[in-house]
C-alpha cells in the first residue's frame, strides 16, 4: 500500500442504537480530531440511511437513499461497502448479535481489520471459523467488551492479579434492561438472541478478564412470561450459574422486561469473594444523580459515555468514558498495525501483522479471548433450551451436554 498518513477511513455496517448513541458519535469524534479519515456507514435500507445523514456529519451511505427504494432491504450490500474500502481502511459490525460473523468474515476475507460489538458471535463453532481466517491472514477482530475499560472492572482486575483478593470461592452479577428493549429496540431479533446473549455476556468476559479462570460447566434456566404474551417466543430473563477450572462459582442474571420508569437503562452490578478479600460495585448507580424537570429522577454514570465540554472545541461537547475508549482502542491498534506494516512486501508485512497481533493478544478481547464469552453464550442457550441441563467445556471451549 501507499503511505499511510495516520488516518484510517472507517466502514460501520449497523446503524441502529449502539451505532447512534456510541459508534457513530465515537468515529465522527475522531475523524474531527483528525485521527479518522473517511467515514461510511452501510445498513439495512436507504431510510436508515437517510435518518443516519439528519443526524451525523457527511458519510458515504450504504444503500444510497436517492439511488435505491428507501424502504426495501439490502441484507448483502455490506459486501460493496466492504469492497469499496481502501487499504487504510477498518470495518466496525454493529449488526444483531445473530448477524455479526457474515460481515467479520466478508472483512476477513477482504483483508480488512475489524471491531465487532460484543459479542463476537453466538456459536463456537462461528467463532472457531472466525478465528481461523483472521489468524490466516494476520487479520486483527477485536470484540468491543467496553468493561473491560471500566475502571471500576479494572481496579478489580488489577487488585485480584495483585493478589489482594486471594482464590476466588464465588461471585454474582446482575445485568438487566427495560421493556422496550425487548419489544421495540430488539424486536426484529429478541428471539434469536435472549438478554443473557445479548448483555449477561459483558459479566461472563468480565470474570473471564480478571482472573483469566476459564469455565468448566454451567447451569442456566429462562423464563418465558411477558415477551410470549405479546407475541414474541423469546426469553424475558435469563440466569447462569457458572462453575471455572478452580471450581470457583459465578452467577449472572439477565432480563430484558425491566420497569420502563427505571431511574437509568441499565440495572448492574458485581460482587466477588476470595479467600483474602470482596470486591461490591453497583455499576448503576456510580454515587452522582439528577432529578430535571425534562428528565425526572436519574442515577448517572458518569463513566460510561457522556457528553462533555469540550477543552479543545469551545461551545461543542465530546463523548468521553469506557464506551469510547473501548472502540478507540481498537481504531488506534489497527492504526499502529497499519502504520508499522504499510511499507512492506505482502509477506513481511503479513508475518509482522500475525507477531503484532499476537503481541495484543495476551490483554485484549481478541478472538482467541472473545471464544470465552461466545462459548458461554452458546452453552447457557443450550442449558436453558433444554430445561436446565448441565453443558460442560473442554479446554479448548468444545462444549456438550454433561
Ligand atoms: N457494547 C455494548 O454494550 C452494546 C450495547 C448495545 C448493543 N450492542 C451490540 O451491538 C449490536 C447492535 O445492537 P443495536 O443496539 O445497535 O441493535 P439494533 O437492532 O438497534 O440495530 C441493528 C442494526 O443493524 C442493521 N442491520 C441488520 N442487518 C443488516 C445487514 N445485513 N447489513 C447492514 N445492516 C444490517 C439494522 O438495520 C439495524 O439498524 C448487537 O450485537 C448488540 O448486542 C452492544
Amino acid at each position: 500500500m501507499g503511505k499511510f498518513d495516520k488516518k484510517t477511513d472507517v466502514l460501520v455496517v449497523g446503524g441502529g442504537m449502539i451505532s447512534r448513541e456510541v459508534v457513530l458519535p465515537t468515529v465522527f469524534q475522531e475523524q474531527k480530531y483528525g485521527r479518522v479519515g473517511n467515514i461510511s456507514i452501510s445498513s439495512l435500507t436507504g431510510s436508515i440511511i437517510s435518518e443516519l445523514q439528519s443526524m451525523f456529519p457527511a458519510f458515504k451511505g450504504y444503500p444510497d437513499p436517492e439511488k435505491y427504494k428507501p424502504d426495501k432491504k439490502y441484507p448483502e450490500m455490506f459486501k460493496e461497502a466492504i469492497k469499496d474500502l481502501p487499504e487504510n481502511g477498518l470495518v466496525i459490525v454493529a449488526t444483531p448479535d445473530h448477524l455479526h460473523t457474515p460481515v467479520i468474515k466478508a472483512a476477513i476475507e477482504a483483508g480488512r481489520h475489524v471491531v465487532v460489538e460484543k459479542p463476537l458471535c453466538l456459536k463456537v463453532e462461528e467463532a472457531r471459523g472466525i478465528i481461523r481466517a483472521a489468524d490466516e491472514k494476520g487479520i486483527y477482530v477485536l470484540t468491543d467488551y467496553h468493561k473491560r475499560h471500566d475502571r471500576s472492572v479494572r481496579a478489580a482486575r488489577y487488585k485480584y492479579r495483585k493478589g489482594h483478593l486471594g482464590e476466588m470461592l464465588h461471585g454474582h452479577a446482575w445485568i438487566e434492561e427495560p421493556k422496550y428493549m425487548a419489544l421495540n429496540v430488539f424486536k426484529d431479533w429478541c428471539e434469536k438472541s435472549s438478554p443473557f446473549e445479548y448483555i449477561g455476556v459483558h459479566y461472563a468476559d468480565v470474570y473471564y478478564f480478571i482472573t483469566g479462570l476459564k469455565p468448566k460447566r454451567l447451569v442456566a434456566f429462562g423464563q418465558k412470561k411477558f415477551l410470549p404474551a405479546r407475541g414474541k417466543d423469546a426469553y424475558d430473563a435469563v440466569q447462569a450459574t457458572i462453575e471455572w477450572e478452580d471450581g470457583s462459582v459465578f452467577f449472572i442474571q439477565t432480563s430484558w422486561v425491566n420497569n420502563e420508569k427505571n431511574s437509568t437503562m441499565t440495572n448492574q452490578g458485581m460482587m466477588l469473594l476470595g479467600t483474602m478479600g470482596e470486591y461490591w460495585a453497583d455499576h448503576k448507580d456510580r454515587n452522582t444523580h439528577f432529578v430535571s424537570d425534562q428528565n425526572g429522577y436519574e442515577d448517572y454514570n458518569p463513566n460510561f459515555f457522556k457528553q462533555y465540554d469540550s477543552w479543545d472545541f469551545p461551545g461543542e461537547a465530546d463523548n468521553v468514558g469506557y464506551g469510547y475508549d473501548s472502540i478507540v482502542q481498537g481504531i488506534n491498534d489497527i492504526k499502529r498495525i497499519i502504520e508499522l506494516t504499510s511499507h512492506m512486501n505482502e509477506n513481511e508485512a503479513l508475518q509482522t501483522r500475525k507477531k503484532i497481533i499476537a503481541q495484543m493478544e495476551e490483554t485484549r478481547g481478541l478472538p482467541k479471548q472473545a471464544l470465552i464469552g461466545v462459548a458461554v453464550n452458546n452453552a447457557v442457550r443450550m442449558s436453558a433450551d433444554s430445561g436446565g441441563r448441565f453443558v460442560v467445556f473442554d479446554e479448548d471451549m468444545n462444549i456438550g451436554f454433561e
